[in-house]
């Protein structure tokens, strides 16, 4: 079948081009993914993607909960199940969730298909095209994915080394609805932020669920993170202290692993219908099979001690990078994240991240620049380095390379524009992280 007629009739590479829906046309690979493609030539030390180090799962753990289940409840693992989920897990989420403090219902827990598919169905219950979604600046890709496919705004609320500023949050709402927008969430990364590496204050919390409810705005609390601490636990949840205001997403993804593809949404009752209707809708139910062996893994396995290993781990590797980074880049300013993946680099000025890229995967070393993280193009003078993968080896290796794309890219500027100054620029506005946080 071809398109009909030459004003419908496509481009060179897309013969239907012109027949999608306005709504596709915020569907593009994110920056980050299309690193994936050649951070993974094994040559290449990668700081840029978000990999989970399931090597550091014994799979002995999996493979015996899989046999189990397959043994007991076979018939029922292959089979379609209820769109809300297996449960047995909802109610063994309630125990995962109460170690961040949340008392709560299994009936308000949805499963979805990873934390990112709750983000999409939150997303086409709420988003309508003009709508805005309040985030931090910077920002998860692949959420500011989903809420461009439906149209919406993303408008930035600026951060410190303790998260959302309250204060700028309050000035946005603000200047939101005085030009006639309508705010339809706030998209919250509150622990060990993916891609700031900052963690939002308890006194924060409190203060930024008051803004919330008194300007009728629905938080949308996304923690995947926030069991993976190094140092001290994060604050207690936001959904903690208000049930009716949030809607609260969590995931298996980091904790146990991501291949399962299974996350959750705990959501205020009125929200959680709908939400299973649209679970239903889109998959009909989540994999029984996953579901069933999460649950078989969290009766049976010691699964708290295995969450305790991956934070040993992924501490390890915090350290080698913060320790590599003071040692070949010292003129730089980072975060020093107590928890997750990630850290947040701040370059000289007139540094571009996503120019110097292509020099970096010449030297064999990949990160994400800043400008993925931001739905306005900001960001240039930022990189997200990611620990979570390579080894502390492997680690130090990349920031080596990395130290040599910068002083090639400051040699050059300093050659052609009598430039070279290793200031770090503190733009006022923008995520910058204050002295007290940086190592
Ligand atoms: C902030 C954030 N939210 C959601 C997700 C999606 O996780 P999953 O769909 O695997 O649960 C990720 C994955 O990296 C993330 O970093």
């Amino acid at each position: 079948m071809t398109a009909q007629g030459s004003s419908q009739a496509g481009n060179n590479l897309d013969p239907w081009y012109h027949h999608y829906a306005e709504r596709a046309a915020g569907l593009r690979a994110s920056e980050v993914r299309a690193l994936f493609a050649v951070a993974s030539r094994p040559e290449v030390v990668s700081l840029a993607g978000g990999m989970p180090f399931v090597a550091a799962l014994p799979p002995d753990l999996v493979v015996n909960a899989m046999e189990r289940v397959m043994r007991e409840q076979g018939p029922v693992a292959l089979q379609y199940g209820s769109g809300q989920g297996v449960p047995a897990l909802r109610e063994q989420i309630l125990d995962v969730m109460a170690l961040e403090g949340i008392r709560a219902h299994a009936d308000d827990v949805v499963v979805t298909t990873g934390s990112q598919h709750a983000l999409e169905l939150v997303s086409k219950l709420f988003l309508d095209p003009g709508d805005v979604v309040i985030s931090e600046g910077p920002s998860y890709v692949t959420a500011m994915v989903i809420f461009k496919s439906y149209q919406a705004e993303v408008d930035h609320v600026p951060m410190d080394e303790h998260g959302l500023i309250p204060e700028a949050l309050r000035e946005h709402i603000a200047q939101l609805r005085a030009t006639g927008k309508t705010i339809k969430f706030l998209y919250t990364i509150p622990n060990f932020h993916n891609p700031a590496g900052v963690t939002l204050s308890w006194e924060r919390r409190i203060e930024i669920l008051e803004i919330c409810r008194a300007n009728n705005i629905l938080v949308l609390e996304d923690n995947p993170y926030g069991l993976l601490y190094f140092d001290r636990p994060a604050p207690a949840a936001m959904r903690s202290l208000e049930q009716d205001g949030v809607v609260y997403l969590g995931t298996f993804s980091k904790t146990l692993a991501p291949g399962f593809r299974v996350g959750w949404a705990l959501a205020p009752h009125a929200i959680r219908e709908k939400l299973v209707l649209a679970n239903e809708a889109a998959v009909l139910s989540p994999s029984s099979f996953s579901q069933l062996v999460i649950s078989e893994y969290l009766a049976t396995a010691n699964w708290k001690a295995q969450i305790n290993t991956f934070r040993g781990v992924y501490h390890e590797r915090k350290n080698a990078l913060l320790n590599a980074l003071d040692e070949y880049l010292p003129e730089l300013t980072w975060t020093n994240p107590n928890g997750g993946f990630y850290v947040w680099v701040t370059l000289p000025p007139l540094l571009n991240s996503k120019a110097m890229l292509p020099r970096a995967v010449k030297e064999l070393v990949a990160y994400t620049p800043g400008t993925a993280f931001f739905a306005n193009g900001d960001g240039q003078q930022n990189i997200r380095l990611s620990f979570c993968y390579p080894t502390p080896a492997e680690i130090r290796v990349g920031v080596r390379r990395l130290a040599t794309v910068v002083r090639d890219e400051l040699d050059l500027l300093e050659t052609f524009a009598g430039t070279g100054s290793l200031d770090p620029v503190r733009t006022p506005g923008r995520f910058n992280p204050l002295p007290t946080d940086i190592s």
